[in-house]
């Protein structure tokens, strides 16, 4: 890395702008070279046919039905997007307390990655293992009296959700729930129901954020949870040892894959945990980010191009593997317009 190499001599031996003279070397000395292979493109799910919504806080960003997505895989393989990730849009009358419609074997996420998988199998498709979709009031648990959210009653229903999403094909489960001992208890049922190749990708370090806020919108759980939070299981964002801690036990009970999230405001941990663990780190640019980056570049303050590309490369640069990313498709085709 740049910091180990030697410092350069003194002026003007040493000239820093030469090698930035030209694109030739600029091109050569470049460090960081973002591809469509380190992007996984966020995709909202509706029920029924033909049905397309615009999401109003993420321009750019619809909630489709299978048909639609089934045309936007085929779409996305194309421009060598080498993962999807599925986040339903579940109507309020399959909403329940238990969220059971999370482990629905014909719902609608079980439906979609089924149909996908046999269309375009080569295809990653990465499942959200999360009830918050799925609970009457939009916490990511099963909830006490008090509306606390209990941590092994959700489990155990998170192990059913998971093995429904691996029972249809799902190629990643990814628990975005942060309760704790969850990855343990789905990679136990994954082993034990011969499950062998699924993998977990683990939000090991999700952070109680404000930068939600558009995904609720887009997923219909704003409401349900109206001014609640998700203190006691999201991390504080003023909190940066206790996510080396997360993602080490995560490893431990056998995450393949670990995302921190969200992103730009966190690179710092992103960093620390590719250095400290070296194992396949993921980066959630999340709905919040996008919101931003669009708001600026629709008013004609930023340019959406050069602004995303940048942000997209700096997270890499952080030390993320792959970034999920609500820019995936459109970052994509101007990378492959460059090429
Ligand atoms: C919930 C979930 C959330 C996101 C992904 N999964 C929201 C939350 O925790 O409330 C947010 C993603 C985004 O903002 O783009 N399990």
């Amino acid at each position: 890395m740049a910091s180990q190499s030697p410092f350069p001599g003194a002026f003007p031996a040493t000239r820093l702008r030469r090698m930035r003279k030209d694109d030739f070397s600029r091109r050569l000395m470049r460090e960081t070279v973002l591809t469509a292979d380190d992007l996984i493109y966020p995709m909202f799910v509706l029920e029924g046919e033909a049905q397309r919504q615009q999401v109003p806080s993420m321009p750019g960003i619809e909630r489709l039905s299978i048909d639609g997505i089934m045309r936007e895989a085929e779409e996305l393989l194309r421009l060598g997007i080498p993962a999807i990730a599925l986040f339903p849009v579940v109507p309020p009358e399959a909403k329940s307390l238990d969220a059971s419609e999370a482990w629905n074997p014909e719902g609608l996420v079980q439906n979609t990655v089924a149909a996908i998988k046999s269309e375009f199998p080569e295809l990653g498709v990465i499942t959200d293992v999360a009830l918050d979709p799925y609970t009457s009031h939009g916490q990511d648990g099963i909830i006490d009296n008090e509306g606390y959210v209990l941590n092994d009653e959700t489990t155990a229903a998170l192990v059913r959700q998971a093995l429904s999403h691996a029972e249809a094909g799902a190629d990643v489960v990814a628990p975005s729930d942060m309760m704790d001992g969850r990855i343990g208890a789905i990679r136990n049922a994954l082993e034990g129901a011969s499950h062998r190749h699924t993998r977990i990708l683990s939000y090991a370090a999700k952070y109680a954020s404000s930068f939600y806020g558009p995904f609720r919108d887009a997923v219909g759980s704003a409401t349900a949870l109206g001014k609640a939070d998700k203190k006691t299981y999201q991390m504080d964002p003023a909190n940066s040892d206790e996510a080396l801690r997360e993602v080490a036990l995560d490893l431990k009970e056998g995450a393949d894959m670990v995302m921190i999230k969200p992103g730009m405001p966190y690179l710092d941990i992103v960093h620390r945990v590719k250095q400290q663990f070296g194992v396949p780190t993921f980066v959630y640019q999340v709905s919040g980010e996008y919101a931003m980056l669009m708001a600026a570049a629709e008013n004609g303050w930023l340019d959406e191009q050069a602004v995303v590309l940048e942000s997209l490369t700096a997270i890499k640069r952080a030390g993320a593997d792959g970034i999920l990313t609500y820019f995936a498709r459109r970052a994509a085709e101007w990378l492959q317009a460059e090429s």
